[in-house]
């Protein structure tokens, strides 16, 4: 008999042999290797279109764009359900689900076995990074969503160029995923399916595998995001000295045409998108911000001892709610066509909207999930965590290069989280040491905590859900990368979310960001000095740039102001954080503590610059 999968459009023994042992496993009625061409995706398209999964927003508003809700109960990432499955648990570490792997490949091999019944198998062929370039990885899922196909064509280079990349004898990760519902027994597929009861998400990364089970969403499904250039990419970062990270990359352009590349580091939903395609404010006219990547960097050394930043994926899939003109006007007019809109509100005119699109809200709307909306009705249009998925080339602010094989050569490391009280607007660390602790101790706010419970947990290099191994070697790896560069990056923490005694944002953040970001690039280029304050080196009120914004210095002081009681307490905080690790920990980090400890020690109750200032 003919197999489901001939012909095969590849040569590599090793994926036929994996494609077929998967049809065998996953008994689909279909067998379908993407070609990533404009006819697939059309041809996909509109038979989601026809099947009700997906609804064609108007082509004069949103051309070749569409809308999906998925099903209420699988809106996220589930970190719960998330394991790296070693051999050994400690290789997982105490912040990871671990999962025995052959108890789990077991448990998996139950439920995918069938899983496809009824459905079309899409083999999705796709490199992270440029194709071809010697810093991407190549990877091919196989998945029952034709969601994630047309997906993954927006997030990845996907399709036969990817094929004939890999050639008869190249590597790749195998990524397998099914939503878990068979159509079996007379059940009639529905819009979304998924099985949100028997959801895992497994990474096995001694063989580099990953298996997704019951979700098709976002990080769940699209196995080449978080799956593989995180979790499964931090391995081989760690065995072949180099990073995978949780950060967006951009090039600032200053009014010479000097540019200087930065990459940051902020927790999930806390401005990772904003940042990263941001427009400078009144008074940096000539200044530019060039976007390279808003989610992940692959960072590797250079034979001149820089470190050098890709970003693997190809499209943005950012949080929908708060985008605007007004916050980011280019992440807009990304998404103005060719994109995918998940769980974000329809309008009567055939378009899509979210909260914060536009100050005035629609007079109706057809919710989420499905329901008719109107203002004050007490509900909200779209799902918090609602995402687009648009191509990075539509951004306008697009760095010239950001398929560079290369990649960019990275000055500055930003790390930031959510905190509310006491964390600075901006220090650098003092070395290498300082500032890998400093990200390594970062904490960060729940998002959806009520107001007032500022519910913290920590977020060593926001990284915390997306290590794929045990995050003290993790430490370790950071610290020994810094060591062997001759130009490592400087490394700042950053705190766009202070608050005040009545619980409003001090510092307005968005565009403004770029006053803070130009003191960076000063410092990187060894333009100014700055304070040593009890936690890093701080700009006074005069080495920020204020033009254009008038910003008083009390107010400036009350961002950058250190509470000695609260910084140990945070101090002893950390101690709860490395008690996790135990041995692995880094000696450097109970040093950097007590060096911390000390400084805390030694300063008035409340630092303030201004005092600094006229003791200078
Ligand atoms: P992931 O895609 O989940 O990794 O997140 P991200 O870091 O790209 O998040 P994103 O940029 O979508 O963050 C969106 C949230 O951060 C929204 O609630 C924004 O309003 C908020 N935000 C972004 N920048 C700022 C800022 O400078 N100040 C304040 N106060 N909020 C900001
Ligand atoms: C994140 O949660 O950090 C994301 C979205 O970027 S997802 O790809 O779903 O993980
Ligand atoms: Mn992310």
């Amino acid at each position: 008999m003919d197999s489901l999968a001939a012909p095969y459009p590849t040569t590599n023994q090793k994926l036929i042999d994996w494609v077929e042992e998967m049809v065998a496993l996953c008994k689909p009625d279909r067998v379908h290797w993407c070609s990533g061409s404009d006819e697939e995706w059309k041809r996909l398209t509109d038979r989601m279109v026809d099947a009700g999964t997906f609804i064609r927003l108007n082509p004069e508003k949103r051309p070749n764009s569409f809308l999906v809700r998925s099903d209420p109960n699988d809106v996220a990432r589930v970190e719960d359900k998330t394991f790296i499955c070693s051999t050994n648990k400690k290789d997982a570490g105490p912040t990871n689900n671990w999962a025995d792997p052959r108890e789990m490949k077991t448990k998996l091999t139950g439920l995918f076995d069938g899983c496809m019944r009824g459905r079309e198998m899409h083999i999705v062929p796709f490199s992270m990074g440029p194709i071809g370039s010697p810093i991407s990885q190549i990877g091919v899922e196989i998945s029952d969503s034709a969601y994630v196909v047309l997906n993954m064509r927006i997030m990845t280079r996907m399709g036969q160029e990817v094929l004939d990349a890999l050639g008869s004898d190249g590597d790749f990760v195998p990524c397998l995923h099914s939503v878990g519902q068979p159509l079996v027994d007379g059940r009639e597929n529905v819009a979304w399916p998924c099985d949100p009861s028997n959801t895992y998400i497994a990474h096995f990364p001694e063989d580099r595998t990953i298996w997704s089970f019951g979700s098709g969403y976002g990080g769940n499904a699209l196995l080449g995001k978080k799956c593989f250039a995180l979790r499964i990419a931090s391995v081989m970062a760690r065995d072949e000295g180099w990073l995978a990270e949780h950060m967006l990359i951009l090039g600032v352009e200053d009014p010479k045409g000097e540019k200087t590349y930065v990459a940051a580091a902020f927790p999930s939903a806390c401005g990772k998108t904003n940042f990263a395609m941001m427009v400078p404010p009144e008074g940096f006219e000539g200044w530019k911000i060039w976007c390279v990547g808003d989610d992940i960097a692959w960072i590797k050394p250079g034979e001149d001892g820089k470190l050098y930043a890709i970003n693997p994926e190809a499209g943005f899939f950012g949080v929908a709610p708060g985008t605007s003109y007004k916050t980011n006007q280019n992440a807009m007019d990304s998404l103005k066509a060719n994109s995918i809109f998940t769980n974000v509100a329809l309008t009567d005119d055939g378009d899509v909207w979210w909260e914060g699109m536009t100050d005035e809200e629609p007079e109706h709307l057809i919710d989420w999930l499905g329901n008719d909306w109107t203002p004050g009705c007490g509900r909200k249009s779209s799902h918090p965590n609602s995402r687009f998925t648009a191509p990075a080339a539509q951004c306008p602010v697009i760095d010239p290069a950001w398929e560079d094989p290369k990649g960019v050569p990275i000055s500055a490391f930003l790390f930031g989280g959510r905190m509310s009280k006491n964390m600075p607007l901006v220090y650098q660390a003092f070395n290498w040491s300082h500032g890998v602790y400093s990200a390594a101790t970062m904490g960060s706010e729940a998002t959806a905590a009520a107001v007032g419970q500022a519910a913290m947990r920590r977020d060593p290099m926001a990284m915390i859900p997306f290590c794929g191994y045990n995050m003290a070697d993790y430490f370790t790896h950071w610290l020994n990368v810094g060591r062997h560069l001759a130009n490592p990056p400087r490394i700042f923490r950053v705190n766009w979310f202070r608050k005040d005694d009545q619980g409003n944002f001090i510092w307005p953040g968005f565009g403004q960001n770029m006053r803070v970001l130009r003191w960076v690039v000063d410092r990187v280029h060894g333009r100014t000095a700055p304070v040593e304050s009890p936690v890093g080196w701080m700009p006074r009120y005069e080495d920020i740039d204020w033009s254009g914004l008038d910003f008083p210095s009390e107010t400036y002081y009350e961002l950058m102001a250190v509470d000695r009681e609260a910084g140990t307490q945070e101090a002893h905080a950390h101690e709860e954080l490395f008690d996790k690790f135990f041995d692995r920990l880094p000696k450097e980090f109970i040093y950097e503590r007590e060096l911390l400890r000390s400084r805390l020690w030694r300063s008035p109750d409340h630092w303030f610059l201004q005092a600094e200032r006229q003791t200078d």
